[in-house]
């Protein structure tokens, strides 16, 4: 059937044992449904810095570039706390974004309702399940403003970020959520900052402009302190949220909770096109590296983004979000999901469970 050029990036920490499992479970994606996966591994991160002294080298965003999507699983680590900026294994995921033009990153916040144990939030706040997009702008905004430096100023050294956002970019986000929310409960809420902060007024008043195209959606707007405060009183309230990079950050961490830990929340990075990066939310986790406790669910569910959204394999994605759904029924956590009652396993046994599920079928 269809053949699709994989790059994949493990990176550092918990990256290669994530990223791992994930390759089985496309392995056994491609064995069940005769697709042919293709991957071009490639250094990313720390590793990048360590092998060639870049934390993104020039020949991974040109592998990149020739394929049909990419993989990541998380850079950094202590390790390399100490470069400059610029030279900081977390500059390869900006660099990639930015080089990739991969400006709408969606982080879907989804409550299996096997996983309502794991989740702190209340029965009565959760109810049946939880089920809300965050969409973030991804290449503009403080983490690419003019570049941000320290001076020596004559009372010591400043420092300073700029966040800037143009109507265009603006325009394009605010399109993707709302096209977004047309295929779910048709809400959008536009978080921002618009009591302080100028680019939030523009952010602000370019999401309303746009908002007139999508009558049948409904929108409204909260500044980002109360979006953080109602995401734990009452996250139902919610369908698609459009953001900022920075809020957008700050807010998927705390809306992966919902899902009952970090270590559930997929994301794609999507552009022009149907060319897309996929990435857990969480870091590196160094805490668990090389442990095989890490979850490597949400790097696989990433990689069920994937097939969805760059390859259009509806069918294969739906496969692997109900293999996840089984084995999580069947009782199975890795540790940042476990509640009592349940099997303790590590992230290769949940990798093998996964798979397992999909060659079974329904
Ligand atoms: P983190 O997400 O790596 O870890 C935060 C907490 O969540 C830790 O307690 C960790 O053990 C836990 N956790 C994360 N992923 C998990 C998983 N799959 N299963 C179980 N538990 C998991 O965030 P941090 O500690 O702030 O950052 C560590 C490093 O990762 C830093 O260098 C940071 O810059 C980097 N980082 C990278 C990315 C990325 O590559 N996309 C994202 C965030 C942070
Ligand atoms: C994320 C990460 C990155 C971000 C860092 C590591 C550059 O936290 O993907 O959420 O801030 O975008
Ligand atoms: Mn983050």
């Amino acid at each position: 059937m269809g053949n699709y050029r994989i790059a994949v990036i493990p990176g550092d920490g918990i990256g290669p044992e994530i990223v791992g499992q994930t390759l089985r479970v496309l392995d056994q994606i491609a064995d069940t449904y005769g697709h042919h996966f293709e991957y071009k591994e490639l250094l990313a991160g720390g590793c990048a810095i360590d092998a060639t002294g870049e934390p993104l080298p020039e020949e991974t965003v040109a592998e990149c570039r020739k394929s049909d999507a990419v993989l990541l699983g998380a850079v950094g680590g202590a390790k390399w706390d100490h470069l400059p900026g610029e030279k900081r294994p977390e500059m390869a995921l900006l660099g990639l974004r930015g080089q990739l033009g991969l400006y709408a990153n969606l982080r879907p916040a989804y409550l299996y309702k096997q996983l309502q144990a794991a989740c702190p939030l209340k029965p009565e706040i959760i109810g049946e399940s939880i089920d809300l997009l965050v969409v973030r702008e991804l290449t503009g905004g403080i983490y690419f403003g003019p570049r941000g430096r320290r001076a020596t100023a004559e009372r010591g050294e400043e420092a300073f970020d700029t966040e800037v956002y143009s109507e265009a970019e603006v325009e394009r986000i605010a399109r993707v959520a709302f096209e977004i929310a047309r295929g779910r409960q048709r809400r959008v809420t536009n978080v921002d900052k618009a009591n302080v902060l100028e680019s939030s007024r523009l952010w602000r008043a370019v999401v309303t402009r746009v908002a007139a195209d999508y009558p049948d959606v409904e929108l409204n707007h909260m500044y980002v302190d109360n979006a953080a405060m109602q995401l734990v009183r009452n996250p139902k309230q919610f369908d698609v949220i459009v953001t900022t990079n920075m809020f957008g950050d700050i807010l998927s961490d705390e809306a992966s909770m919902i899902t009952g830990s970090i270590g559930m929340l997929p994301s794609a990075s999507l552009g022009q096109g149907n060319f897309g990066l996929y990435e857990p939310v969480h870091g590196s986790a160094p805490d668990l590296a090389g442990q095989d406790r890490a979850n490597p669910l949400a790097t696989i569910l990433s990689a069920a983004m994937m097939l969805r959204y760059s390859f259009g394999l509806a069918q294969e994605a739906e496969a692997i979000t109900s293999a996840v759904e089984q084995v999580l029924a069947a009782g199975y956590r890795t540790g940042d999901i476990m509640s009592p009652g349940q099997t303790l396993v590590g992230t290769a046994q949940m990798g093998q469970l996964v798979c397992d599920y999909i060659a079974k079928g329904d």
